[in-house]
Order: structure tokens, then sequence, then C-alpha cells
């Protein structure tokens, strides 16, 4: 690894992502200057939004600029500094690209202290970025009580599976809606959600009904489509929604029916978009109360790591066909230091 494998991203994707739409290139390692340090990235994270960023239309960021490294949420460790708040040896979150090293300015780069009980993983994915997402959004957005009823839906995802648990603890009837019967089956027993509706197997509509019989209170959705508009023909009055994502339209496509969002009026119901960053200011207090949950065994969670760069393609198909289980995540390198 003494130079930099780097993947620019070539052209915009047309529906799925492709190996064409990337050039690989070698590179030197890049050299820290003044007040930088060079990071070796050790895990690339690769959540489905990664694809909104490769569309010319911009998203919650610019679009990535063709003919550039593409951009990608990092863990790495810190092997060279010119920084005394960022010594030799120091892991790093980081927006550290879609390549094997980094430099930036110590002012980028989040130092992580691990804790022993916990995989270094999960410091960029569930007490990071998917955990925040998780705990402001159901909260703050779907203000829950106890007693209410909570649908999820991609429920055995990295948000999903954490919102199910969180909901559960807050004294919430939880339904998760997920793809196949291995991921309702981990649900059930891993998460202890409720109940559980396998949207693959069809019946949506009937199994919501059998699943919610007080009707639902608040939807924390992560999809988008049809699915989403059977549980808004189900939401009661005052009923919250907190809009995550919509993964099923993130390739192209995607439609809501009218009379759905025409719920949203009937029953003087709430949808609220959001993103975690309006939420960075709780970012410690709520990873610190996931880390205590995590190593209590008071929440579950998967990671699902494949190993390469040149994996990136597949693990953006395994996201949008749900082959991930939990976080999707590339090692480049270990996470020992050189
Ligand atoms: N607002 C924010 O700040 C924020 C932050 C982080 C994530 N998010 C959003 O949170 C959602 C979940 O992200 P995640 O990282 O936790 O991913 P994830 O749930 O671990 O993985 C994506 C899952 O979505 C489902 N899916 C993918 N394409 C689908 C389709 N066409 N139709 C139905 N289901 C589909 C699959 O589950 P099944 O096998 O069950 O179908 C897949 O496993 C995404 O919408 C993401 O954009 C938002």
């Amino acid at each position: 690894m003494s130079g930099n494998t780097e993947w620019r991203l070539r052209a915009r994707p047309r529906g799925e992502v492709t190996r064409a739409d990337f050039e690989v290139l070698s590179a030197a390692r890049p050299v820290p200057g003044a007040g930088e340090a060079l990071v070796r990235n050790i895990y690339l994270f690769v959540p489905p939004s990664m694809r909104l960023w490769m569309d010319e239309k911009e998203s919650y960021l610019p679009p990535q600029p063709l003919g550039e490294v593409m951009a990608g949420i990092t863990l790495g460790v810190v092997e060279a500094s010119n920084h005394p708040s960022l010594p030799v040896g120091t892991y790093v979150n980081c927006m550290g690209g879609c390549q094997q090293w980094h430099v930036a300015p110590a002012e980028r780069l989040q130092p992580v202290t691990p804790h022993a009980g916990v995989p270094l993983a999960a410091y960029r994915t569930v007490l990071d970025v998917q955990g925040l997402t998780a705990y402001c959004g159901l909260t703050e957005i779907c203000q829950p009580r106890a007693g209410e009823t909570l649908v999820v839906t991609a429920a055995a995802g990295s948000v999903g599976s954490l919102v199910c648990q969180i909901g559960k603890k807050l004294g919430l009837r939880v339904v998760g809606v997920a793809g196949g019967r291995e991921k309702c089956d981990w649900l059930l027993e891993a998460c202890g959600v409720d109940a559980v509706i396998d949207y693959k197997a069809g019946g949506v509509g009937e199994r919501l009904d059998q699943a919610c019989p007080d009707g639902i209170d608040m939807l924390f959705e992560n999809v988008g489509g049809p699915v989403m508009d059977l549980v808004l023909d189900r939401v009661n009055r005052r009923a919250r929604i907190a809009l995550c994502g919509l993964v099923s339209s993130y390739n192209g496509g995607g439609t809501q029916r009218t009379s759905a969002l025409m719920q949203l009026v009937n029953k003087s119901a709430r949808m609220e978009g959001f993103l975690l960053t309006d939420h960075y200011g709780r970012y410690a207090e709520v990873t610190r109360k996931l880390e205590e949950w995590i190593l209590d065994g008071g929440i579950r969670y998967q990671i699902d790591i494949l190993d390469g760069l040149d994996q990136l393609p597949e693990a953006m198909g395994r996201v949008f066909h749900g082959r991930n289980r939990g976080a999707q995540l590339l090692r480049l390198s270990q996470e020992e230091r050189t």
C-alpha cells in the first residue's frame, strides 16, 4: 500500500451504479502539509444515499464532481501527523473518499476512542451517523408517547433496526416492514419488535391491519413508494411521519399515490423530513447513550463488511437489493497500524 488507489467518478450512473461509472487510478500516497495529517482509510461506509451524491441534481450534498475522487464516509488511522492534537495511531472519522489514503487538516478529522467491547466499525455506523439518525428522527420528529404504534420501513436495515429497538425502549408497539423471512425473523428474535411484515410476500395492507389494530400513530419512513402509501392509508389523527429517506427512488423513478398523501390532510397528520446534520449538537450525548445500550446488550446491530475497494459496485448493489445485513462497509486496510 505504498501508493494510493483512487476511485474517481467518470460518468453519472443511469440507474444502478456499475464499475464502468468509475475510473480507477494509481496515484502517489499524499503527503501532509502544515497542520494536516495523513490518514490510512480502514473502513468505507457505503450508505444508500451515496448514490444520490453521484447525480447531477444537488441532494443534501453538492453533486460529486466528475473526474474527482468519489466522496466517501470513512474511518481511518493517522499514520503521519503535523498537528499536536492528532498523534500517530489516532483513529479518526472523516470524509476520506473512495481511496486508500487521505490527507486533511486536523479540524476535518474527528478522533474516535473505541471502547474495548465494541468493534471499531461500529464507530462509523451505529455509533455515528446511523445512531444519531435513528435516535433523533424517532424522538424529535415522531415525538413518541408510550403505548402508541410505530411502523418502521427498511426495518432490518442499519437505521431501521435501531429505530425499532429504541422504539421498544420507549414503550411503543413497533411493527417492522422488511424484505424476506430471514430479516423478519431477526427483527422478532433479536430486536424484539411486536410484529413484522415481509413486504415481498404481498398482502401488506391486510398485514398492516392485523399488526396495527389501533391504527398507526407514527411512521419512520426509509423507503417510499407503494408500502408507504399503504401505511399512510392507515394513519391515525395527528400521526407523525419522520421522512428519513426514500431509498426506493435513489436509482431513479419512484411515485407516491395522491390519495395516500391526502391522508396528511384528512388526519391532520404531520410529515417532516430531517437530516442527521440538523442534530449534530446531540452527537456526544446520543452516541454515549447508544454505546451504553450496546455494551449492556440492550441494542443489537449488524455490520456487513466486504473486502477491498473493488467491491464498491457490489456493495451498492447489495444495499439496493436488500442483500446487506446491516450497515454496508468496505474494509480498505487492516485495523492494526502498519
Ligand atoms: N435523513 C438522514 O439524515 C439519513 C441518514 C442516514 C440514512 N438515511 C436514510 O435511511 C434509510 C436507511 O439507510 P441505511 O443506511 O440504514 O440502509 P439499510 O436500511 O441498511 O439498507 C437499505 C435497505 O433498504 C431496503 N431497500 C433498498 N432498496 C429498496 C427498494 N427499492 N424497495 C424497498 N426497499 C428497498 C433494503 O431492505 P429490505 O431487504 O428490507 O428491502 C435494504 O437492505 C435510507 O433511506 C437512507 O437514505 C437518512
